[in-house]
């Protein structure tokens, strides 16, 4: 089974370039750096014998918690690994007291939305033609 480490800054480069695998619109090292030091962000790094397998951030602030970003590498998918990285998320939260976790999800995203329906979020939100690609976003949301 994988195993999952706190993410740091030192992990940007390497997390930016999972990230170019997964997202049309990836984010750059230089933006990895700069969320990752921002206060009530964290994040897991899952790899198994070295291997990096995927990720999760997000971030903390008061009752609320918010999914920023989460992957897995393509061969690495089906075998349960996002689904630990969001307990781990939803656990931090709820020890730094958050009640409620959002996050945002492509309409268009299937995959992400039969992931996020099994760990129990709910849909609260829609926001039309969010993405560039005239592609509304869904707001999700689980009591932590
Ligand atoms: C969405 C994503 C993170 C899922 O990662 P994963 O490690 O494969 O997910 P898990 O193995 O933990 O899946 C848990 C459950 O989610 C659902 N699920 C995940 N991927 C699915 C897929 N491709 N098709 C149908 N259901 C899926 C299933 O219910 C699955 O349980 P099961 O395998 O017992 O049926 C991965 O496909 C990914 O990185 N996609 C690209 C990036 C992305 O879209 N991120 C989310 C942005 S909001």
């Amino acid at each position: 089974m994988s195993e999952l480490a706190p993410l740091t800054a030192a992990h940007a480069a390497l997390i930016a370039g999972m990230h170019h695998v997964c997202f049309a619109e990836p984010w750059s090292e230089k933006a990895m750096t700069e969320l990752l030091v921002l206060p009530g962000v964290y994040g897991w790094l899952a790899s198994a014998e070295g291997r990096p397998e995927g990720f999760v951030m997000a971030r903390v602030a008061a009752d609320e918690a918010e999914i920023l970003t989460i992957m897995v590498l393509p061969p690495y998918r089906r075998h349960g690994v996002a689904q630990r990285l969001l307990q781990a998320a939803l656990d931090n939260a709820k020890m730094h007291g958050a009640q409620k976790m959002y996050l945002e999800v492509a309409s268009s995203n299937e995959n992400a939305m039969q992931l996020y329906t099994k760990v129990g979020f709910v849909l609260v939100g829609r926001r039309k033609r969010y993405y560039a690609d005239g592609v509304d976003a869904l707001l999700l949301a689980r009591d932590v």
